[in-house]
């Protein structure tokens, strides 16, 4: 509800201060206060979702990752609006608060919460250097076509 709340006054609020010279310049470079304020907004409704999950419940990826989700774009939505850089440092602080109070004594494979499934990974480095051979094969050939 509170992130519904953000997405719909956030951009009102915004427009209300680019009408306004003064405060467009504090728009115009990341204000890092600014950020910290509101992207707290995306993080109380996080932990509402999580007070109404039950504990035992905090490790499983499955009823966390909406949630989850919906806090990263929250931060991003924030950030972006705002003209910081994403991720910076108020919002890892934000993840870092974040997982040491739910996911802290979570077993192992939810480090999964910081890191891409290692499958993903091999995969996106896999698929472009796997294309540099077909690449440089087809400079060649052509090379050797027009030759
Ligand atoms: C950041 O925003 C706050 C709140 O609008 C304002 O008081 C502060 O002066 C701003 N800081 C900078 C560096 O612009």
């Amino acid at each position: 509800m509170a992130t519904l709340l953000l997405f719909v006054l956030f951009p009102a609020l915004l427009w209300e201060s680019f009408q306004t010279q003064e405060q467009f310049h504090s728009f115009a470079h990341c204000n890092e206060t600014l950020l910290n304020y509101i992207s707290k907004t995306c993080q109380i409704d996080f932990h509402q979702e999580m007070q109404n999950n039950k504990k035992e419940l905090w490790c499983d990826w499955e009823q966390v990752i909406r949630p989850y989700n919906r806090l990263t774009m929250c931060m991003e939505y924030v950030a972006e609006a705002l003209n910081c850089f994403f991720p910076n440092h108020i919002v890892q602080d934000a993840f870092i608060h974040i997982h040491a109070l739910y996911f802290q004594h979570c077993p192992d494979q939810h480090e999964g919460f910081i890191d891409a499934p290692q499958c993903v990974v091999i995969t996106l480095t896999l698929v472009p250097v796997s294309l540099i051979p077909a690449l440089v094969f087809l400079v060649v050939w052509k090379s050797k076509v027009r030759d």
